[in-house]
């Protein structure tokens, strides 16, 4: 008999409290016409603002566009040096590379499984400009060590929250320790849209003002015909934003949800012996996936599958292995190359059931040559 499908992540169930509003709300857009940069988008803007504690938010269309735009803005010159890590969704590197500078991967460290502080020295030349740093998995990274590296070698900071959102370091929400950040509303994100968003936080008005610019098609709003820069377009539409700032209201309470199943997954791993990430103990994860380290990790994806549980594999080819990057190979980004071999994120979401989580455990145990 096929057991009951545990998905990865069961956004019908995640989205479920919002339909009845939403579906209002879309036909209130719907009949005003207003699709593009309208109220919604300003009210979004102004809870993002209020929610994680900056001056500045602008909403986009994606969390790889933000990226793109906040190095925009930050006015970086050709071929600048930014250190960065290549554990991570590959967006980071696209959005240097396609600001014609160039990503320098810093390994991670195994515990945390973050840019490794440490290393960040080794890596410097006269060309670095920029620390691009990636909370993965909801986890913060060394925030105060980088801070402070990067104020004596006057480096930029972009912080990419796209996994993290409201996670904190030494109690500070992480996207205010450096010069600008940037998150994704991708689906299953803490703050998961209908389809495509992403936004930029700061406190800088000079970098707010740019990264507008840069996301209007060069003016500041539809009212400025006059294109002061090259610019494209990345606006969010009316009907995410709208989505969003339903959403958005529960994303404390649901990462509360998301830390008491951490909780229980982390006990089950130290029971069975699992290897887990870590958090620091300055930080407060916002657990956005459950990743465990095993030694056979495709073989115990297989068998989770033959029982109808589906993991998912964040990330299985490190950026600088990708075809896209194979001319930056490097030789010192082994925990990022073993990492990637044997790391598995499991189910993991707000609403997924005691019951489900046991049968997830179960099976791994049936499995424990394989951990
Ligand atoms: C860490 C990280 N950065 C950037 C992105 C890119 O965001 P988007 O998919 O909204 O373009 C993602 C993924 O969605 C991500 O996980």
């Amino acid at each position: 008999m096929t057991k009951n499908k545990i998905k990865f992540v069961d956004l019908g169930l995640v989205n479920r409290k919002y339909k009845t509003k939403y579906f209002n709300l879309i036909n209130k857009i719907y009949d005003n016409s207003s699709f593009i940069k309208s109220n919604y988008n300003h009210i979004l803007e102004k809870q993002i603002c209020k929610i994680f504690k900056c001056k500045y938010s602008l909403c986009l269309n994606s969390g790889t566009d933000a990226l793109i735009i906040a190095l925009k803005s930050l006015g970086l010159k050709n071929g600048d040096e930014i250190l960065t890590t290549s554990n991570t969704w590959i967006s980071s590197a696209y959005a240097i590379s396609l600001n014609n500078c160039k990503p320098v991967f810093v390994d991670i460290n195994d515990k945390y499984l973050q840019m490794d502080e440490n290393l960040l020295k080794k890596k410097l030349t006269k060309r670095t400009k920029a620390i691009m740093v990636t909370h993965l998995y909801g986890n913060p990274s060394k925030m105060d060590y980088i801070c402070k590296f990067a104020k004596k070698h006057k480096l930029f900071i972009i912080e990419d929250i796209a996994q993290s959102q409201l996670a904190r370091f030494k109690n500070k929400i992480v996207g205010n320790f450096g010069d600008i950040a940037c998150m994704s509303f991708y689906p299953s994100k803490n703050i998961g849209a209908v389809g495509d968003g992403g936004a930029i936080i700061c406190n800088s008005k000079k970098f707010f003002q740019k990264a507008t610019l840069f996301a209007n098609y060069g003016s500041v709003n539809f009212k400025d015909k006059d294109h002061k820069i090259v610019g494209f377009n990345s606006r969010m539409d009316e009907l995410q934003a709208a989505f969003l700032n339903l959403k958005i209201k529960d994303l404390k309470k649901n990462n509360g949800v998301r830390k008491k199943l951490a909780k229980i997954y982390d006990k089950k791993c130290d029971s069975l012996g699992i290897r887990r990430i870590h958090v620091m103990p300055q930080a407060e994860s916002a657990y956005y996936v459950y990743p465990i380290i095993v030694k056979k990790r495709d073989l115990l994806m297989k068998e989770l599958k033959k029982e109808n549980i589906y993991s998912q594999i964040h990330y299985e080819i490190p950026i600088h292995l990708q075809t896209a990057y194979k001319k930056t190979k490097r030789k010192d980004l082994k925990i990022t190359e073993n990492i990637s071999k044997n790391i598995l994120s499991l189910p993991f979401y707000p609403g997924i059931k005691k019951k489900q989580i046991e049968r997830i455990f179960e099976v791994i145990q049936k499995n424990k040559f394989f951990i």
